[in-house]
């Protein structure tokens, strides 16, 4: 095999994708967190193209602005303003590469299961030909081009539409992928017509100008990482196998990946070496997970810094927060945006938090709302506690210095600040300050009457009793309605 050639990439992805009938454009569809078109996009640069030009048309300002902040400038966009074909993609691509000699490798934007491996093989098949390409073999051929070979050489692709009998009897298939030289290819392009059933520039007929200067390399590919996303059943399809590929991965760098089929884990999640992710755990975004944390059944993660050690008993819900080293959270945790728990803190069964620091080794290990708060280190807020943040119009701060203790069933109307060492009553509504060191308590005072329940439990059954007699009376009398 020859040594590859330096090489650009091309990837197409004008189309509107109709079939998808959304208002998404087609390749900014997600699979594993990432749009489609990002995957054939980074399989290029991963495979060494020097450059990527994406050819955009519907919706491209977005599918610009996307491809902007995942890629910089390694990626360029291309326009193509009306689509009249695949060559006449790749003719709009190559002004962007003008003066550029080396290779040029041809791509699909909704092709999201490409390896960079079928890039780095192709690229490096071409050899002394002007164009090599891939092929797959499969069982129902119907719509795709037919690979032609004569005397077992390709001279030719011929689309479905415009097949002989014949010809759609072939199971050789051209699955759209190209490495080609550059001058060739531009030469190539402008000899295209669009002679043919659908009336459009095909690219595949820069295999017939191939012939005559040594002919096509073609390389032979499974068609499973090759196959185009076209309606969203398809979308689902390569999403699962993505799915699965990411958690193999993360598997075999040292993670416990319970159940490879049950985990959806964005690509671009980290996971450190030993830590547990247990099955029906959702991770998205840019969601880190430090080693050793244990992630359990059902958590769903987005955007999420776990550090180290931690442990998240089932269904812990959190969103665009922080998770410190050894803290614990659930089961049944809600962490809205901006919770931010420290070291060794700990938030338990129906505990929701908002824009709250939850200081080191502090607690709320049951049914507590804490909204809009600084918790210090080491407090221990008791089952119930709920923190008043919002006044209708704006919401206002939670203060609990360092060792406060909350009682149980306590309401915190904020703003307000629990003093150090301070001590809430259980049961208290805080509406002032609490000086360091003091305890506040604000309920009505207890009082025991002595005999008061059985009087009022014997007062109770009799009346009970009457009720009765009076029902029974009323149906057994003789000359009642049902007589007559
Ligand atoms: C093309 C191939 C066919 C191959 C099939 C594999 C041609 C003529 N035919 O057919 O041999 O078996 O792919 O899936 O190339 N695109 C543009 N601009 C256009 C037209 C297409 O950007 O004007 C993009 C689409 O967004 C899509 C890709 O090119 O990502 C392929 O286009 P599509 O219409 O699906 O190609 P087919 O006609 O199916
Ligand atoms: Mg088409």
């Amino acid at each position: 095999m020859s040594e590859r050639r330096s090489f650009a990439a091309v990837v197409l992805a004008a189309g509107q994708g109709t079939r998808m009938k959304s208002d998404l454009p087609k390749v900014l569809h997600p699979v594993a967190g990432r749009p489609m078109v990002a995957w054939p996009v980074q399989a290029a640069l991963d495979a060494g193209a020097e450059r990527v030009v994406v050819v955009l048309g519907y919706g491209r300002e977005r599918v610009e602005a996307e491809l902007a902040a995942r890629f910089g400038d390694r990626v360029t966009a291309a326009v193509q303003e009306e689509q009249r074909g695949t060559g006449h993609a790749v003719r709009c691509a190559m002004p962007a590469l003008e003066g550029y000699d080396g290779d040029v490798v041809m791509l699909y934007g909704d092709v999201p299961l490409i390896e960079a491996e079928a890039v780095e093989r192709l690229a490096a098949a071409r050899g002394e030909r002007p164009l090599a390409l891939l092929t797959c073999t499969i069982d129902d051929p119907t719509g795709y081009g037919r690979i032609v070979r004569e005397g077992g050489e390709v001279v030719g692709i011929v689309e479905h539409k415009d097949a002989t009998e014949a010809q759609r009897a072939i199971d050789e298939i051209n699955p759209g992928l190209y490495a080609a030289e550059a001058g060739f290819l531009r030469e190539a392009l402008d000899g295209l017509t669009a002679d043919n059933a659908q009336g459009e520039l095909y690219l595949t007929d820069i295999v017939g100008a191939a012939v005559s200067r040594g002919g096509a390399a073609a390389v032979p590919w499974p068609l499973a990482s090759l196959l185009g996303v076209n309606d969203r059943a398809q979308l689902a399809e390569a999403s699962r196998t993505m799915r699965r590929r990411v958690a193999v991965r993360h598997a075999k760098d040292g993670v416990t990946v319970r159940d490879l089929e049950r985990v959806d884990i964005d690509a671009d999640v980290v996971i450190g070496r030993d830590a547990i992710i247990e099955p029906g755990v959702t991770l998205r975004g840019r969601t880190t997970i430090g080693e050793r944390a244990r992630v359990d059944v059902g958590c769903v993660l987005t955007d999420v810094e776990v550090a180290a050690d931690a442990t998240l008993l089932p269904y812990t819900v959190a969103t665009d927060s922080t998770i410190g080293e050894r803290a614990s959270t659930g089961p049944f945790s809600h962490l809205r945006p901006g919770s931010r728990m420290a070291e060794r803190s700990k938030i338990g069964n129906f505990v929701e938090m908002k824009k709250t620091e939850l200081g080191p080794g502090s607690k709320a290990s049951h049914l507590a709302y804490l909204g809009d708060g600084i918790i210090e280190a080491d407090v221990n807020i008791g089952a119930g506690t709920i923190f008043c943040n919002y006044d209708g119009f704006g919401k206002n701060t939670t203060i609990l210095e360092e060792g406060c203790f909350i009682g149980s069933d306590s309401q915190l109307v904020a703003p307000v600040r629990v003093g150090k060492g301070a001590y809430v009553g259980t049961g208290t509504t805080v509406t002032l300050d609490v000086p360091a060191d003091a305890l506040a308590v604000g309920r009505t005072r207890q009082s025991n009457k002595a005999g008061y329940a059985a009087r009022l439990r014997a007062r109770l059954k009799a009346r009970k009793d009457a009720a009765k007699k009076a029902a029974a009376e009323a149906e057994g009398a003789p000359g009642d309605a049902k007589k007559d």
